[in-house]
């Protein structure tokens, strides 16, 4: 499938007319999705916010014309391209636009989701088809499964051990070295260190080590030694943070 990026809100991507930007023309925005789903036979969807400000939340109106040329689902982040991250996610816009008769296409709701229990009351509340986490899941990808599991038993699942969190960091390190090369790998790493092992007792000095090493093996042979320390440990229930992230949003 091809996902078309309309939600952008970082000001040197918005402002000059892409991501969010596109919300401030909404003719040039359906032209744009016609002409990608006609160039292409993959499925093209779209991802989205409520519109550009307060005065123009015009996300229903977007949804039924991005549906008429022909995109395949549309997933709806729940405040505006000013508020960027600003206050709470306003969902009752997105229920609204999965309610209205006219929309067949599935409809997934985003923002400020970070728990199964908070998934399955949005879903319920506004009948969405799907979510979409993003803040929630950095340094804490087993948010996907807790809530899969949630759903479908009612019951919690088992979080994840120091093991599972090193194996996740170590392979996520891994991945953004061979994506990105060791040097914008290894850098790019260093802001997710503190969210995999939030929760451990006295981390500061393994933290720092982490974030100033620059080499691969290094930072494996302190993640070999945390793994030793803290066998067996278990993890302090840390509340996710969702922060502000406007400024680091990657445009690359
Ligand atoms: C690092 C990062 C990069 C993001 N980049 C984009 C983007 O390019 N386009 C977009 O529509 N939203 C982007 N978002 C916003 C998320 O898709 C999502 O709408 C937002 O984080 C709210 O959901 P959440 O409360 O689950 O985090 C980004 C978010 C983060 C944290």
């Amino acid at each position: 499938m091809l996902d078309i990026n309309f939600g952008c809100p970082v000001k040197k991507v918005a402002l000059k007319g892409a991501g969010a930007g596109v919300l401030r023309d909404i003719d040039l925005m359906v032209r744009l999705t016609a002409a990608v789903v006609k160039s292409t036979s993959l499925p093209v969807t779209v991802k989205t916010r409520l519109g550009w400000d307060d005065q123009t939340k015009n996300i229903e109106e977007v949804a039924e014309r991005l549906q008429d040329v022909g995109i395949k689902a549309l997933a709806i982040h729940g405040r505006t391209r000013t508020q960027m991250y600003k206050g709470e996610a306003d969902w009752t816009l997105i229920g609204k636009v999965k309610n209205n008769p006219r929309i067949q296409i599935p409809i997934f709701g985003n923002g400020d989701i970070d728990s199964p229990e908070k998934a399955v009351e949005y879903r319920n509340r506004y009948g969405v088809d799907g979510i979409m986490i993003g803040r929630a899941a950095i340094g804490y990808p087993w948010i996907f499964n807790e809530i899969k599991h949630y759903i479908s038993t009612g019951t919690h699942l088992s979080p994840p051990t120091i093991e599972d969190r090193i194996a996740v960091c170590r392979k996520h390190l891994q991945q953004s070295v061979s994506w990105k090369g060791p040097v914008v790998g290894i850098n790019e790493m260093r802001r997710h260190y503190a969210n995999y092992l939030k929760g451990l007792p006295n981390i500061k000095e393994f933290r720092n080590k982490l974030v100033t090493l620059k080499t691969e093996e290094e930072i494996n042979a302190v993640l070999d030694e945390m793994a030793v320390i803290y066998a067996g440990h278990q993890f302090e229930k840390t509340p996710i943070e969702l922060i502000n992230y406007h400024e680091n949003c990657p445009v690359n």
